[in-house]
């Protein structure tokens, strides 16, 4: 602890009104971990076999990035992405939140506007308040957390803010909105960049990137990440889709090297494995009816639509049973502070069989 009385600097004012942003992340390695929306059997074979044959020299030098793009572009058309994607279209990010984090600081300016709805994933506030911007959150409606539609279109079209940020489905209601609806949204407001955050698309089939036409709306970007499905959230990388004139801006504030070669090496893996990610998100899709079922015959409140995670209302308070199930060795996201949706947890769906185990115990241990 440094007490000399002598006081650092001062850092850009927003900054120092700025909480730093943590998630809860220690000690996560044994347990079954259903807090972070993670893949919970991790990545393909393919992706431990380049591991394994990583180099020294490789890891002397700085990273390479040749045919990476190129092979984002191939996975995406593979996935059902609109033919003509080129890869000046794509950018690498060191995470989606290193992207979310340089769409900020690229497109956002001091006293500008961001819009977006409430609750939602929790990296976009910093990165608006980091820039001193406005914050409008509009909220989720009713009890089956509809999106703010008509709200959000009549705000786009009276504010033209700067930024509208659609998670979907949205992080942690699972909300789903139509692409058509996201397209007409961003043609509707041209001056306003519409960035899509489809961290969890494969789990609803609701991108936008089969209709979407870049170059009729540049103002519209995709982020996609090989956290979730692909299994390597640990080696941090994700992508950002959308007009080349976007990706250069964006590129423009982020350091040459912020992609590591181990993630480079584990990407190329896993973007030629695209069958693994598909069985992992059927399985995934089954354990969700399962458990779905599972809650409904216990007569137990949860809320559940798209995305690898749904909201359980517990009869004790959260942190009760999220310290129970901690005991047992089993991770959940408490929803404690958060608008609308205070008083439950988030659990992420894993394989039936860790679902199996999770309703298990909360049956047990919130009885
Ligand atoms: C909606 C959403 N966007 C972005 C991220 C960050 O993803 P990444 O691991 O690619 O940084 C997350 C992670 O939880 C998320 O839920």
């Amino acid at each position: 602890m440094i007490s000399d009385g002598i006081v650092p600097p001062a850092a850009r004012s927003a900054v120092e009104q700025l909480q730093a942003y943590s998630a809860p992340l220690e000690g996560r390695r044994s347990m079954l971990r259903l807090d972070f929306n993670e893949n919970t059997i991790g990545p393909s074979p393919l992706v431990a076999e380049a591991l394994r044959g990583f180099s020294t020299e490789e890891i002397a030098i700085y990273p390479e990035y040749d045919g990476l793009r190129d092979a984002v572009v191939r996975n995406l058309l593979e996935t059902g992405c609109r033919p003509g994607l080129q890869s000046d279209q794509v950018g690498l990010f060191n995470g989606v939140d290193a992207a979310i984090h340089a769409v900020f600081h690229a497109y956002g300016d001091a006293g500008e506007r961001v819009l977006t709805t409430s609750p939602t994933f929790g990296y976009y506030t910093p990165c608006a308040r980091m820039q001193g911007m406005t914050i409008d959150a509009i909220p989720y409606e009713g009890e089956a957390f509809t999106y703010p539609l008509a709200a959000i279109q009549a705000s786009l079209q009276e504010t033209t803010p700067r930024l509208l940020l659609i998670c979907n489905p949205n992080n942690p209601t699972g909300t789903r909105l139509a692409p058509e609806a996201i397209l007409d949204l961003a043609a509707s407001a041209p001056q306003t960049l519409v960035v899509v955050d489809e961290l969890y698309e494969a789990f609803t089939g609701d991108s936008v990137l089969p209709a979407a036409d870049f170059s009729a709306t540049p103002n519209l970007l995709v982020f996609r990440s090989l956290s979730k499905t692909a299994g390597l959230a640990a080696l941090r990388i994700g992508f950002a889709i959308g007009h080349p004139g976007v990706i250069d801006r964006v590129g423009r504030v982020t350091g040459p090297y912020e992609v590591n070669s181990v993630a480079v090496a584990a990407a190329f893996a896993a973007l030629a494995d695209q069958s693994y990610v598909d069985a992992y998100v059927a399985e995934v899709l089954r354990a969700r009816d399962w458990t779905l079922q599972a809650l409904r015959s216990a007569g137990i409140r949860h809320h559940c639509d798209g995305g690898n995670y749904l909201l359980v209302w517990p009869k004790q308070p959260v942190a009760v049973v999220d310290a129970a199930l901690r005991g047992e060795g089993i991770l959940i996201r408490s929803m404690a502070g958060k608008p609308l949706v205070d008083g439950c947890f988030r659990v992420s769906i894993g394989t039936t069989s860790q679902m199996q185990r999770f309703v298990e115990a909360f049956l047990r241990l919130d009885p």
